[in-house]
């Protein structure tokens, strides 16, 4: 097991290039079970363990799957399991892509309950719901998600909830019922739009995506395509935040600048001085912020997946700060953490209460999971002294070689490995 050892107090400087999205990547993959004919070639795919785990799943599956860099091409026309039982698809959440895919495809599937980080109830009511709908039965039985269909329909499903897992599972299924299906009160994020695009680009019928109805009109076959994976909107929000945290003058390559907004709006509000160009951000900070108040929300609002990060700088920003967590009840395991740094911060049911301290300092601090990984490098980078970031298979679940990206912009993060 490795652990991350900051020396922090240092400016950051420099460009920094973001990968490939990861919460589309996952989606994507299992989406490319779909494809019967042809093979599809998937670029832009970030190299992290999530996306490890995965191309293991479909290897396993019995696919071809050919890894090249961040190029990943995978035959699936040669799949013939609907059963995807191994430890690999208990480790991550987003396995439970496989059960739409594999329902859409064979009209059954038989899937693991999907694992994922430990950060609230992840219940799948609303994707089993979608399902249903279409005419499949699901069954749970001995920890394993049963979905069977003679045939998948058409119809209206309109979700209690904004799932992006519920949003795009039901998407890959209906990609091959009978008719039209349309989805009301569906996420909006980015990757749900990728994941239609892909889906398009194989030769599916999805009309929508990004918008709060999804019509998706059922086609008889899909077919293997060249794609590339949009930019990681968190990985660029976790460097705009490093980069206001610890001053200086950083510019993030490799993004969509409108997929950031409701984060470049939040340091603007702090006190940074942000610059859109093309497809760059340009992050200018003295450190001197200010605190604000944050509200997780679906997109376009500001992600759950960056609150973590912003609590970080938040703790050594000036004057009170509120987070309102309105997506995940216990997203905020990391406080503990940051309170051995200095942080002056508690927690009131979904409310993280903080007032600025004039400094963190180093200690030895856990990821208690992903985001939370990168919210501990994030005071890591601002405390004095040494801090040591144990646990970061977490890390390294979602953000692609963090230490090498960091140190290119002047910081000093070393990962050590534990025996
Ligand atoms: C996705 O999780 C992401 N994971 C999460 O990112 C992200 O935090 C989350 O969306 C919200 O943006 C992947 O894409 C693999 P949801 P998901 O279904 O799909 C409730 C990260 O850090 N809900 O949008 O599992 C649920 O309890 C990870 O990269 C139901 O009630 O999230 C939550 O309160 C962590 N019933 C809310 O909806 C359901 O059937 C949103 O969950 C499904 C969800």
């Amino acid at each position: 097991m490795d652990k991350l050892v900051i020396n922090g107090g240092k400016s950051l400087h420099g460009n920094v290039d973001i990968s490939g999205a990861k919460n589309a990547a996952v989606a994507i993959l299992p989406a490319a079970l779909m494809a019967s004919k042809d093979v599809c070639i998937i670029d832009n795919i970030p190299d992290i363990e999530d996306v490890h785990c995965l191309e293991r799943i479909i290897e396993s599956l019995g696919c071809e799957i050919k890894v090249n860099k961040n190029s990943v091409t995978i035959d699936s026309s040669i799949l013939n399991s609907h059963d995807a039982n191994t430890e690999d698809v208990r480790k991550m959440r987003a396995s439970y892509y496989l059960i739409g895919a594999l329902l859409g495809r064979f009209k059954k599937a038989r899937v693991e309950m999907p694992g994922g980080c430990p950060i609230g109830v992840r219940p799948i009511d609303q994707h089993i719901k979608g399902f249903e709908a279409l005419g499949a039965k699901v069954t749970i039985e001995h920890g394993v998600v049963i979905v069977e269909a003679d045939k998948l329909i058409g119809t209206s499903i309109f979700f209690d909830v904004v799932s992006v897992g519920a949003t795009i599972n039901v998407m890959l299924a209906a990609t091959f019922a009978e008719g039209t299906t349309t989805l009301e009160n569906v996420a909006k994020e980015p990757h749900i739009v990728d994941v239609a695009n892909f889906l398009n680009s194989m030769g599916a019928n999805i009309k929508g995506a990004g918008t709060d109805i999804i019509r998706v009109t059922g086609v008889q076959e899909l077919k293997g395509c060249s794609y590339s994976v949009i930019p990681d909107q968190i990985e660029a929000g976790t460097y705009m935040i490093a980069a206001a945290a610890c001053g200086g003058e950083v510019t993030i390559t490799n993004v969509i600048p409108k997929h950031l907004e409701s984060i470049s709006a939040k340091l603007i509000e702090m006190g940074a001085e942000i610059i859109e160009n093309g497809d760059s951000v340009t992050v200018k900070s003295n450190k001197n912020l200010k605190g604000v108040n944050v509200k997780t929300l679906p997109y376009p609002g500001f992600p759950t997946d960056v609150q973590q990060p912003m609590s970080a700088l938040l703790c050594a920003s000036k004057g009170r700060s509120l987070i309102n967590e309105s997506i995940w009840e216990s997203r905020f395991k990391h406080v503990d953490e940051l309170k051995k740094m200095g942080a002056n911060i508690k927690v009131e049911g979904r409310t993280a209460i903080i007032d600025g301290a004039d400094r963190l300092t180093g200690a030895t601090v856990k990821a208690t999971d992903l985001r939370a990984g990168a919210a501990m490098v994030i005071a890591g980078l601002i405390a004095e002294g040494t801090t040591e970031v144990l646990n970061i298979e977490h890390i390294d679940r979602g953000y692609p070689h963090i230490e090498n990206k960091f140190n290119s912009l002047g910081a000093n993060i070393k990962r050590i490995t534990v025996k």
